[in-house]
């Protein structure tokens, strides 16, 4: 187990480099399996989740040559095989596998997906969508085996715009004989980049009216090279920390977009920042007002960036509330921030932030990945000395976290235990 010890109330300054998004990069990588020919990932964020990804490529027998931050991957012979339970349990997006090997062989059997310990996180909707397309499938012991003589192109109708299924569905039908409408789509700027890759490959993919998706199956798909999208949530992680104790700290390689609903809340808060074309200069805000917010899927509030922005509502003067809409169980962050000294209540799927409290340093945990970030920022802006545990949950899905962070000022060290 790794832990970081952060000397916190420290002035950022300088610049900090937005890497590919994660959300985007596990799609793209399980992807490539459709392709019958290489295809080059560029701007994948080395993150430990995507080492988890070639360790599958690579059991699957594909061919993976990794470049500083570009993949060639060719999947166009990999085995059928069933992926051992404990690398598939290492991350939700090996369920990428489940539908893309489906997509390719009509056929696969693979373990209920892992991913972090934030509530009941069913598959349902992915299962409804391979059953629509016409397969058929047995569960047993956590694992299903399924398959489909052929893949029909069909209705799917989601219960609720869920990424995982939306990008399954995609994978499941891209191949399949006909056409496949998806309603109640995801909106998730990462899926429109699985979108993109899936047209460049020579899939026919389209999204109509925000949540409809129209795939017309196609025989097959070639090589391309594509490049991953900015990740949002680490641009928000980093602003909301820029909005804390930057002094004109700089957040680059950011699309404006994308990061829309969390600079409404910034504003709102009273944060001041200077928005540029690609980037975003942000100074310690004083007199942080408390706001409201409400997660939500696509273009609403990231329920990624609610743990993070907490810090930030600990600093507003007066109550805010926080209502957690995505996960039944993503407050594991509450504790800790109490334990540095916040006021903060859980009530229901809603947190009561009373604010302005002053943090102290102590030792705490990061349960999760987005939790482990709410506890970086926490640390940050602490007066004295934070250790946070079990780190590695945060180094699964932020690239270089600790030296972007000392480039602009932090003191951190890193122990292993
Ligand atoms: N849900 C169902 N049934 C399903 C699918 C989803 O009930 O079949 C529920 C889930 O239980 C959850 C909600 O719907 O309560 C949303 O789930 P969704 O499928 O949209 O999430 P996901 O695909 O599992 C991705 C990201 C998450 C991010 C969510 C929401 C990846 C690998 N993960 O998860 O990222 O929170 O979308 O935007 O893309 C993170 O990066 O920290 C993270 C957890």
């Amino acid at each position: 187990m790794k832990r970081i010890i952060i000397e916190g109330n420290r002035t950022l300054n300088g610049k900090i480099k937005i890497s590919g998004a994660k959300n985007s990069a596990v799609a793209l990588i399980p992807a490539t399996i459709l392709s019958d020919e290489p295809v080059i990932i560029n701007n994948v964020p080395n993150i430990s989740d995507i080492d988890a990804l070639i360790t599958i490529l690579k059991f699957l027998n594909a061919k993976v040559i990794r470049k500083d931050n570009s993949l060639i991957i060719d999947s166009s012979k990999i085995e059928n095989k069933e992926i051992p339970e404990d690398i598939s349990k290492k991350l939700r997006a090996s369920y990428y596998f489940m539908s893309s090997i489906l997509g390719k062989y009509k056929k696969v059997n693979m373990y209920f997906p892992g991913g972090c310990n934030i509530g009941k996180r069913p598959i349902d909707q992915t299962l409804k969508a391979f059953k629509n397309l016409g397969s058929v499938i047995e569960e047993k012991d956590n694992k299903y085996n399924i398959y489909a003589e052929k893949l029909i192109g069909s209705e799917i109708i989601l219960d609720m715009p869920s990424v995982g299924a939306t990008i399954n569905a995609i994978f499941a039908s891209v191949k399949a004989d006909g056409k496949t409408i998806i309603k109640n789509a995801a909106q998730e700027p990462e899926i429109d980049n699985v979108i993109e890759m899936i047209n460049k490959m020579g899939g026919d993919v389209k999204r109509e009216n925000g949540t409809t998706i129209i795939i017309n199956g196609v025989k097959s798909l070639h090589g391309t090279t594509i490049d991953v999208i900015p990740d949002r949530i680490e641009a928000g992680t980093y602003i909301i920390i820029g909005a804390l104790i930057g002094k004109d700290l700089t957040i680059e390689n950011i699309i404006p977009k994308h990061i829309e609903s969390l600079l409404l809340k910034l504003k709102e808060a009273n944060v001041k920042y200077e928005l540029k074309k690609n980037s975003i200069v942000l100074n310690k805000s004083d007199k942080l007002k408390p706001v409201n917010i409400e997660t939500k899927g696509y273009p609403g509030f990231a329920t990624d960036l609610q743990q993070p922005f907490t810090v930030l509502l600990t600093q507003c003067d007066g109550v805010s509330y926080l209502t957690e809409n995505i996960y039944e169980n993503r407050f594991n962050n509450v504790s800790y921030l109490n334990k540095m000294g916040a006021n903060i209540e859980i009530i229901d799927k809603t947190i009561k932030i009373d604010g302005k409290t002053s943090l102290k340093g102590t030792t705490v945990v990061a349960t999760d990945l987005r939790a482990g970030a709410c506890m970086v920022i926490a640390a940050l802006i602490a007066s004295g000395t934070t250790i946070i545990e079990d780190i590695d949950h945060v180094l699964r899905g932020y690239e270089d976290i600790i030296k972007k962070l000392e480039t602009v000022g932090a003191k951190i060290i890193k122990e292993e235990i």
